[in-house]
């Protein structure tokens, strides 16, 4: 199992209309193959995590990297992980946090698995809360 972290800026021509399919069919096709973590969006910033099998999170980053609604990718983190850190994030379903949505429920999970001592999400937590940090 493998975790990807990056972040990205909106391509010029993308349009709220473009931002919601986006949003819809990322929750979606995540949730349909098993794919773990979140997609934040503010300040026509991307920072999505990404956590499944290797060859699956693997094959999918290469096309994320190629998607033009988005430019400036930078890959911050892609490390080996034991198993799912966000499956118990959202009852297991990927989501996307919007300019609009309440990040409190990311908060409290971050604060629930650091409690319980689980190492490998440390990082993951670092770079989200550094993310929120500079884009609040
Ligand atoms: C910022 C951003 C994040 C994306 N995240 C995902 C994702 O988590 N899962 C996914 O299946 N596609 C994601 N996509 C879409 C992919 O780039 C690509 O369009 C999609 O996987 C096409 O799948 P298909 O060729 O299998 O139809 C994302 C695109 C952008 C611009």
């Amino acid at each position: 199992m493998k975790a990807i972290c990056y972040i990205s800026n909106f391509s010029d021509s993308l349009r709220k209309n473009d931002i919601d399919d986006l949003i819809q069919f990322v929750n979606l096709r995540n949730k349909e193959q098993g794919i773990t973590g979140v997609l934040l969006i503010r300040n026509k910033y991307f920072f999505q995590i990404l956590e499944g099998e290797d060859e699956q999170i693997d094959i999918l980053y290469s096309k994320i990297e190629k998607d033009t609604r988005h430019k400036s990718l930078v890959k911050i983190l892609d490390t080996k992980i034991e198993g799912h850190i966000f499956n118990a994030y959202n009852s297991g379903e990927f989501e996307t946090i919007d300019s609009y949505s309440d990040i409190k429920k990311l908060m409290t999970y971050f604060s629930w698995i650091k409690n319980a001592d689980y190492l490998e999400a440390d990082e993951l937590i670092l770079l989200t809360t550094n993310f929120l940090k500079y884009n609040p």
